[in-house]
């Protein structure tokens, strides 16, 4: 485990990926790495609420991603939909708060509901934030803050980076410190594009549903050997 708690990133996002490359390694349908992912989603869930993290954002449905064959696309929203009705117990034993990234709007009813349901049973606890991003694409949170922005009077002569962070669609989310991809792609999707202007990025070949607490215990090692500098220099 990181022994340095002085050192540990505030704000983790995770792309998890690699769940279908996982599963059609192994002859199954892509299906099994999904719910295979989410295990090792809870997994890693409990280990950085163990560690002390207080914020983690997780990239579960993206804005891309329904472009997918519509079984695929079903299942993976069935798939959220379930986890969210039955892990209540799973974070209120942890103190976990979940909330919810991404145009709702689009999403259907039943899945809607259940985040709403999960945000507003969780809402009192105050350990670590989950942060789930869901019909979710960086692209689209900055357009969205935008139209907000000017729905609500603001103008060119107004317009800055506070009133554009002040319109996300939480605010109050410090900017990511580690972002970690697994699944051996090198981008970034569309993922928190907005936070992770200076983010510390790590990249890991190993598919999501392999990836272990260990291997997160790495990641943060590696981000606690970074000098991060902001554009100055160091003292
Ligand atoms: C990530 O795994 C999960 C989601 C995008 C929902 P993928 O489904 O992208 O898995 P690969 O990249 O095809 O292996
Ligand atoms: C990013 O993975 C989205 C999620 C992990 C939810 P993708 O698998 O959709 O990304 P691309 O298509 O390889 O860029
Ligand atoms: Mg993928």
């Amino acid at each position: 485990m990181p022994s340095d708690k002085q050192l540990l990133p505030k704000h983790v996002g995770i792309i998890m990926d690699g769940n279908g490359r996982w599963a059609q390694k192994q002859g199954l349908p892509r299906t099994n790495g999904h719910k295979e992912g989410l295990e090792t989603a809870k997994k890693i869930v409990a280990h950085t609420s163990d560690l002390g993290i207080s914020y983690l954002s997780l990239f579960t449905f993206s804005t891309e991603n329904w472009r997918r064959a519509e079984e695929e696309v079903n299942f993976l929203l069935e798939l959220i939909k379930k986890h969210l009705r039955k892990q209540y117990d799973f974070y209120r034993e942890r103190n976990i708060r979940v909330i919810h990234s991404g145009d709702l709007e689009k999403l259907p009813l039943i899945v809607r509901e259940e985040i709403l349901l999960v945000e507003s049973d969780t809402e009192l606890f105050d350990g670590m934030i989950v942060n789930l991003l869901i019909n979710y694409g960086g692209r689209d949170e900055i357009v969205r803050s935008v139209k907000e922005f000017i729905s609500n009077g603001g103008d060119a002569g107004t317009l800055s980076e506070e009133s554009i962070n002040s319109n996300l669609d939480h605010p109050e989310l410090p900017e990511l410190d580690l972002l970690i991809r697994t699944g051996g792609e090198i981008r970034l999707s569309n993922f928190l594009i907005w936070q992770a202007a200076y983010a510390e990025l790590y990249f890991s070949d190993t598919y999501w549903p392999d990836w272990t607490a260990e291997d997160l215990d790495e990641a943060i090692l590696s981000y606690q050997e970074r000098q991060r500098r902001f554009g100055g220099t160091v003292q």
